[in-house]
């Protein structure tokens, strides 16, 4: 049990990528606080670990008001006593390109995938400096490492990054240590409508990533398992992605020394290449 006696917070925790997170901190000996928007598919959960003999309680949040993040707080202490670990899941982005995107889309991106970890990690703060060992983990994106498109969501996911490593830097040394998680595209409910209109679609996006799929939601669970343990005591202001590789590097120059793919577009085809010989 890498987490008895602890209090979580996991916000968006109804499902997905939070579902997985409130249920291995669960079985892990944690008493979840699942803070969701979405009261039945939350409360379906929370009987699901109740039932597996994990403890659970729901709290009614939108992340993006601090009176409900506030509310959570209370929801955790009151239910169970005290708060060591917040979960920041809440997120996610629309709008490719500038044409896509307009003031209010823009808008909707930074209050949507950025403001939440601001909200709820002000309004837990003061409880979880009472606790030894306490930690926050930030749900960011490979979109915030590298530039993949979504450009919105890509600089509310970078900047969730440094507003992490900031209370790193200031909390760290009051012993509360905030890390980051970048997934790499997760299979949850969020990716239904497109697998609806395009079932090939985790195939192909599959290909792109170097361990040849998409990210189960207990692979991202796993990584903040680690980081919201005791076992990462000394581990403070790092983000770690969880995307079989996508983020490692290019293998663009080993492509080329093959042939084909996109190499191709830099370096030539064999028949360009023996034009530009002549
Ligand atoms: N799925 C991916 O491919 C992927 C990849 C990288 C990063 N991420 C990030 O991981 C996080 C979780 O993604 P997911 O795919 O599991 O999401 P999801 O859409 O599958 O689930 C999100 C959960 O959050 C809840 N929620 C939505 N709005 C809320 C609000 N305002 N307040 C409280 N709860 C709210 C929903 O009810 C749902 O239970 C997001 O921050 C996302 O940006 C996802």
């Amino acid at each position: 049990m890498r987490l008895k006696g602890k209090v979580a917070i996991v916000t968006g925790g109804g499902s997905g990528i939070g579902g997985a997170i409130a249920t291995r901190f669960a079985k892990e000996g944690a008493s979840v606080v699942i803070a969701d928007l979405d009261p039945v598919r939350s409360e379906k959960l929370i009987a699901q670990i109740k039932a597996d003999g994990g403890k659970a309680a729901y709290a009614k949040l939108d992340a993006m008001k601090y009176t409900d993040a506030v509310a959570m707080v209370d929801t955790a202490v009151k239910t169970f006593g005290h708060l060591d670990i917040l979960v920041n899941n809440v997120g996610g982005g629309k709008g490719n390109g500038l044409e896509e995107l307009d003031e209010a889309t823009w808008d909707w991106n930074m209050n949507f995938a950025l403001k939440p970890a601001f909200l709820c990690s002000k309004a837990a703060m003061p409880k979880l400096l009472e606790r030894p060992g306490a930690a926050v983990v930030n749900i960011s994106s490979i979109n915030g490492l590298t530039a993949i498109g979504l450009e919105a969501y890509a600089a509310a996911k970078a900047g969730l990054v440094l507003f992490t490593k900031n209370l790193a830097l200031k909390y760290g040394p009051k012993g509360v240590r905030s890390n980051v998680i970048a997934p790499g595209t997760t299979r949850t409910d969020f990716w239904i409508p497109a697998e609806q209109k395009d079932p090939d679609i985790f195939n192909r996006i599959g290909k792109v990533y170097p361990m040849g799929r998409v990210a189960r939601p207990d692979d991202i669970a796993n990584a903040a398992l680690f980081l919201a343990s005791d076992e990462a005591s000394f581990v403070n202001g790092v983000v770690l992605p969880v995307d079989g590789g996508f983020t490692a590097g290019t293998n663009i120059f080993d492509q080329a020394a093959r042939g084909g793919g996109a190499a191709d577009a830099i370096w030539g085809t064999d028949a360009t290449k023996q034009e530009r010989k002549k």
